[in-house]
């Protein structure tokens, strides 16, 4: 268990490292993040590494002396974006010699896209992998010494095992939300999904860690919390998941406790008591159904049947009055025939979902999926899409219109005279009239509401 912990010594080598590249110039690096939190809780400690090592940030990549790429492989769509931001940077290295590129992140774990990268890109600097980002200084010392190319990636096949590196301080990119790791990797091997091959195996933080970030964050006034991992509940530190979700939601004062993402086989009773009965702990839960139907969610290796999503899914509804159900769908999995697709309609209404987020099937190279037969065409695919995007709209929209007259607390994220925007525990978005100041929680009237986005008014005192 513990050789999955990077040693202290290796990680304060490479802090030590980010200090002595500190020159007193005015150094910044732009970081570009693209795909999931998981992603832009790496950011934030390759930012939180520039910054002991004197780059400030920008998010102009014409001003930056070092750009960093956190790349994501779930979709092809993100790999094309990545790759064509990629392609934009050549003409600034054209003009300054010395900038730096790096590359990084999900796409990088793949040896293939890892090779085309360095072949197509030359001006690439340096690729590293997702158990890679703690040696940041050491690649960003190399390549302004050697003026090499060079590429930082787990020797073990597959990233088999994964790392854990404790202790780098973070730079987050806000000062009332924050991210908090819990654990990495999956185990889960749905076919569809390259994530347990680009993340390694779950490994989990142990609890002490977690929660003494989380109570420094609720002591520096941190509202909107989020404990994150590919698989949360399957955490698997020295303390079960809802523990450790009751402990970091039990600390002094008011502030949204989430945690994103979870898998159905591991949603029990236990959290679903947790969600309801600890205050801080937000009314959402994020449960991905992927098919309404059993023969295609075997398929996909998800290892529960509709009837056992089904009852989860309004066991939690009910036990939890008024929590927000979200979920994913894929439209157009592989041999996915019309009367199966039906189903996952079917579910939808059945659970009605406060919001769905659904996904046109892309086939990931290396996965079982990608290589059956049956592949669904993409304009079907997007019928299929375009079919539950509308049955999903209609429920939304019922569903919203219950806020209307009521009140509720709502985190402010932003505020300019005098028109707001927030969220709730449930994480509805509100826009509001009110004084809010960004970062405080405070009571909303409920208004109107459409299928996106309730309306109201602060209520005063
Ligand atoms: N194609 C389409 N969607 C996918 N997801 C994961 N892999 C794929 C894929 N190959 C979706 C799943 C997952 C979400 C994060 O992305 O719905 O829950
Ligand atoms: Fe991918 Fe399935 Fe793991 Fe989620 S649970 S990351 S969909 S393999």
């Amino acid at each position: 268990m513990n050789d999955i912990f990077v040693p202290r010594e290796a990680v304060e080598k490479q802090l030590e490292i980010a200090s002595s590249l500190k020159d007193g110039a005015d150094k910044k690096v732009c970081i570009l993040t693209f795909g999931c939190q998981q992603n832009e809780a790496d950011s934030e400690i390759l930012s939180g590494l520039c910054q002991i090592a004197g780059y400030g940030e920008t998010s102009e990549p014409k001003d930056a002396d070092l750009i960093l790429i956190n790349t994501c492989a779930i979709r092809e769509h993100a790999e094309l974006k990545a790759l064509s931001r990629t392609g934009q940077f050549k003409k600034l290295k054209e003009q300054n010699k010395d900038l730096l590129i790096g590359v990084c992140g999900c796409m990088a774990e793949q040896k293939e896209r890892r090779e085309a990268l360095m072949k197509s890109y030359p001006y690439v600097d340096f690729v590293f992998g997702t158990d890679k980002l703690y040696m940041l200084p050491q690649m960003i010392k190399e390549a302004k010494k050697a003026k090499k190319r060079s590429v930082y990636i787990s020797e073990l096949p597959h990233n088999e095992f994964g790392i854990i590196a404790e202790g780098i301080p973070l730079r987050r990119n806000s000062s009332h939300k924050a991210k908090v790791s819990i654990m990495y990797g999956c185990d889960n091997f749905c076919t569809y999904c390259v994530v347990p091959y680009v993340r390694g195996r779950e490994r989990s933080r142990e609890s002490e860690k977690i929660l003494a970030e989380v109570r420094e964050l609720v002591e520096n006034g941190y509202k909107d919390i989020m404990l994150l991992g590919q698989n949360v509940n399957s955490y698997n530190g020295d303390i079960s998941f809802p523990k450790l979700l009751e402990k970091a939601g039990s600390m002094n004062g008011e502030y949204f406790l989430r945690f994103m993402t979870s898998h159905p086989k591991d949603a029990s009773r236990e959290l679903v008591e947790v969600i309801r009965d600890v205050p801080n702990v937000a009314k959402h839960f994020h449960l991905p159904v992927q098919s309404g139907n059993n023969r295609v969610l075997s398929a996909m290796n998800r290892r529960y049947t509709r009837e056992k999503y089904l009852e989860k899914a309004l066991e939690i509804k009910s036990l939890v009055p008024d929590i927000t159900m979200t979920t994913d769908i894929i439209c157009g999995f592989p041999t996915e025939t019309e009367k199966e697709f039906l189903e996952t309609v079917d579910i939808v209404k059945q659970v009605e979902f406060d919001m769905i987020f659904t996904f046109l099937y892309s086939p990931r190279p290396g996965t079982p999926a990608a290589r059956m037969e049956d592949q669904i065409p993409h304009e079907e695919k997007v019928r299929r899409f375009e079919l539950l995007s509308a049955v999903q709209n209609d429920i939304a929209d019922k569903l919203n219109k219950k806020y209307v007259g009521r009140t509720v607390r709502v985190l402010c994220d932003s505020s300019v005279n005098g028109e707001c925007s927030g969220r709730t525990s449930g994480n509805k978005i509100v826009n509001f009239d009110g004084k809010a100041s960004v970062g405080s929680i405070v009571d909303v009237k409920i208004t109107s509401s459409g299928a996106y986005i309730l309306k109201g008014e602060e209520i005063y005192g």
